[in-house]
Order: C-alpha cells, then sequence, then structure tokens
C-alpha cells in the first residue's frame, strides 16, 4: 500500500486532473486518476502542486541579524558592507547556527526547501563555515543546505583567503564562491576568478562567483569566468550571480558576451529585491534598474534563477523567505509580463535554480523524492500575483508544514461573505 495519495492537482507545466502517488518517501507515479490505495490521501481540488521553491543566493550567515549592532541608516550598500565588518567580530557559532535555524523554520513554512547560503570565510577562525556546517546537518531532514566558500572581502585583497577557501572545502563546503569586482584592479579581479575556477576544477567543485555587482559598465569579470570555464571543462558548473554592471553595458558588447555565457555553459542569478534597492544609486534620474539581462539570457538558453539574497541584514531590512516575492519582484523589474515570461519567472525560483544547485533529485515525477508544496492558486502566474499560500509542504511525503487558506471574511449587504483573491473560473479562463 501507498503511503500518500494526492489527487486531482494541477501541475507547473498546465497538466490538470494529475495524482500523486507516494511511497517510502518516494514518488513512485504520476499520472491522471492513479487508481490505488494509500494510507492518507489529499485532495488538492485542482490547485497548483508545485516542486519545493529553491533559493539559489542567500547569505544565512547574515540573515536575521537586523538591528545588530545597529542598522543601515542609509540603506546603501558600502553601509552594508562596513556594518557587516562590524557585526562579525561580534559573532558566535551559537548566534550563527540559533539565527539560521530559524530562518530555515521560516523557508520551510514558505515551501522553501532548498538554500544555497554563501559563508563568509574571510574571518581567519572560519566561524561562520563550522556554524553552517552544523546547520546543513540540522536541517538535512527536511531542507538541502548547499554552502559556498565566499571570500566577502576579495580572494587576493584578503590576506590568506584562497587558503581558507580551500580549507572550507575540505571542512565540507561544497561550492567555490569569489568576488572578483571586489578586488583591489581590474586585474586582480581577473586573475581571482582564474585562481578560484582552478581551485574548482582541482577539487571537483561547482563554482558561484558574485560578479560584477555594480553599475560601471567596465565590470566585465562574467566575460573571464566564461573563458575560465571554456578553457577548463566547467561548463554547467559555474554561475555568475548578480551580473548587474551587465544592466549597463554597450548593447554591442552584450551582442557578443551573451554568446560567450552560452559557449561557457554559465547560469546566472538575478537577485531582484537586492538588485533594484542597491544598484543605481549614484544616479539621478533617470535611475538605473541594475539587474542583468535575464529575458535575453533566457531567450539563449542560460539557465537564470532568482536569489532572496538578503533577509533582515546589513543590506537589506526586509523579507520572509517568500520566494514568491522575489519572482514577482524579478517579473516587475524585468518587464516580464508576457504570458510565457510570467511562468518563466516561476521557473527562476523553482527548477532553474534546482538546476543551478545540481538537485538531481528534484521535480515532481516518478522516482524522485516525494518534495511538494500544494499552493492555493491554479497556476504559476496566480501564485506569484497572490504569494500564493503554501496550504501543505511535504518532505519526502510527510506533511512538514501546513498554512489555513487565505481568505477575508466580509460583511457586506448583497456580496458574497469571503472572498480569495482569485478570478472566477469562468473569467479567468487562460
Ligand atoms: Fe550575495
Amino acid at each position: 500500500m501507498a503511503d500518500l495519495h494526492i489527487t486531482n492537482a494541477t501541475l507547473a507545466d498546465g497538466r490538470t486532473g494529475i495524482d500523486v502517488l507516494v511511497a517510502a518517501g518516494r514518488i513512485v507515479d504520476v499520472a491522471p486518476r492513479i487508481d490505488a490505495t494509500a494510507a492518507r490521501t489529499v485532495d488538492a481540488a485542482g490547485l497548483l502542486l508545485a516542486p519545493p521553491f529553491v533559493d539559489a543566493h542567500f547569505h544565512l550567515d547574515a540573515a536575521l541579524s537586523y538591528g545588530i549592532p545597529r542598522v543601515n541608516r542609509s540603506g546603501t550598500l558600502l553601509e552594508g558592507i562596513a556594518l557587516w565588518g562590524e557585526l562579525k567580530p561580534r559573532l558566535t557559532q551559537e548566534e550563527i547556527v540559533e539565527r539560521a535555524l530559524a530562518y530555515c523554520d521560516w523557508a520551510v513554512g514558505k515551501g522553501l526547501l532548498a538554500i544555497r547560503a554563501h559563508v563568509d570565510v574571510c574571518d581567519p577562525r572560519l566561524l561562520a563555515v563550522e556554524a553552517l556546517l552544523h546547520v546543513k546537518e540540522r536541517v538535512a531532514p527536511y531542507l538541502d543546505l548547499q554552502l559556498v566558500a565566499f571570500p566577502q572581502d576579495g580572494v587576493l585583497r584578503s590576506a590568506g583567503a584562497l587558503a581558507r577557501v580551500e580549507r572550507a572545502l575540505t571542512m565540507g563546503v561544497d561550492v567555490v564562491g569569489g568576488i572578483p569586482h571586489f578586488e583591489r584592479t581590474m586585474a586582480d579581479g581577473a586573475e581571482s576568478v582564474r585562481l578560484l575556477c582552478e581551485l574548482a576544477a582541482r577539487h571537483g567543485r561547482l563554482v558561484d562567483l558574485h560578479c560584477d555587482e555594480s553599475d560601471d559598465p567596465q565590470s566585465r569579470h562574467v566575460e573571464t569566468l566564461a573563458a575560465q570555464s571554456v578553457r577548463l571543462g566547467l561548463q554547467g558548473r559555474v554561475t555568475g550571480s548578480h551580473l548587474t554592471s551587465m544592466h549597463s553595458m554597450d548593447n554591442y558588447y552584450v551582442s557578443k558576451l551573451i554568446p560567450l555565457l552560452v559557449e561557457g555553459g554559465v547560469a546566472a542569478i538575478a537577485n531582484p529585491l537586492i538588485n533594484i534597492t542597491l544598484q543605481g544609486r549614484h544616479d539621478t534620474y533617470p535611475k538605473r534598474r541594475g539587474m542583468t539581462r535575464v529575458p535575453e539570457l533566457m531567450a539563449v538558453g542560460v539557465t537564470v534563477a532568482f536569489g532572496h539574497d538578503c533577509v533582515l541584514d546589513p543590506w537589506y531590512p526586509l523579507g520572509s523567505a517568500d520566494m514568491l516575492e522575489v519572482a514577482a519582484m524579478g517579473l516587475h523589474v524585468a518587464q516580464m509580463t508576457g504570458v510565457d515570461a510570467m511562468r518563466a519567472c516561476f521557473d527562476a525560483v523553482t527548477v532553474n535554480a534546482a538546476k543551478i544547485l545540481h538537485l538531481d533529485d528534484y521535480g515532481i515525477a516518478a522516482g524522485r523524492r516525494a518534495d511538494f508544496v500544494l499552493l492555493q492558486a491554479r497556476d504559476p502566474i496566480e501564485a506569484i500575483r497572490l504569494r500564493a499560500t503554501r496550504l501543505r509542504v511535504f518532505r519526502a511525503g510527510r506533511e512538514i508544514a501546513r498554512t489555513p487558506p487565505a481568505t477575508a471574511v466580509l460583511d457586506l449587504p448583497g456580496r458574497p461573505h469571503e472572498v480569495d483573491w482569485r478570478l472566477p473560473p469562468a473569467a479567468g479562463a487562460r
């Protein structure tokens, strides 16, 4: 007998009336009206059953530290970096663990079950690395935490940082990180990309660099990243995070750069909430948006994900682990309001992000781990519009979070008693 039988679900690819059968924590069948008996049946009532949300870019060592030791008054990137510098020496392992676990609780409640977190390795004690390795183990039964060794102060600019990146890898950190645009010179930035890609190739690890998080159109480290990927044969294993300078680059140069990213098999991660608030700060008007060229990259087949980047930390005073909020902001900033474009924004916080993290067990298909989220929405577009309630969150076939449906009870003469902001079915034909 199966353990769980989900009936009458709509899937993100548009299939409706679908059943999902689960046994021993894994999906055994996905088909219309499966005839089976299971210990538990859940009627999806035609709502969207999606694979879990995946955050491809986050800083878990800083999350939920808002106000410690003070808040970022100006809200700028530079004050944020200064504030992080003040906070770092005060951090204790216990505090990092406690905040990270609390954030993972928030994530689970929002159906976010995989996070790639950049952990700062510029502290010689590698306190945050130890703390987050511990957290990774603690949350493993319910959340996939992938760690990136991130030399926040520059792998060349910060003495000993390259050795610490390597030490973090041997301790169990998964991915090689970097920040070429923060090195002292363009040449150092390029050199850092070479060193980090070679390190990743040597250790057989993925690469994910904070790359060109700047409004400077001359910040072209992404070009070096793609070229190193080609040279070292790292296609499909390399990601450029932020890539905001691409927003400001000359179109002619970009017409050469994008094919190079394709040749290098480089994926891209935009962080819409952070890019729209931190970029363009030196502009008066017009004020640049500063998010990378998402639809143009998607159009040529580059895998593009949206990350949350920050929640309640020195750089960002808002956020709640809601990847639908991230998708909504990305959609607006990139003006992706076409039907396919809106669906692509949902993919950017689910399947695309999972591909970047190399989550091989991901997706609603037979044989995969039974991880999924039942949303109070009928399709991905409605899910983004409503930041839909995560009615039920499942991990390996077990329900690990539940939220009551969002409705308002009305008291209006001659009007319905309840409203849930979904289009009536007749008007909602798409
Ligand atoms: Fe970041």
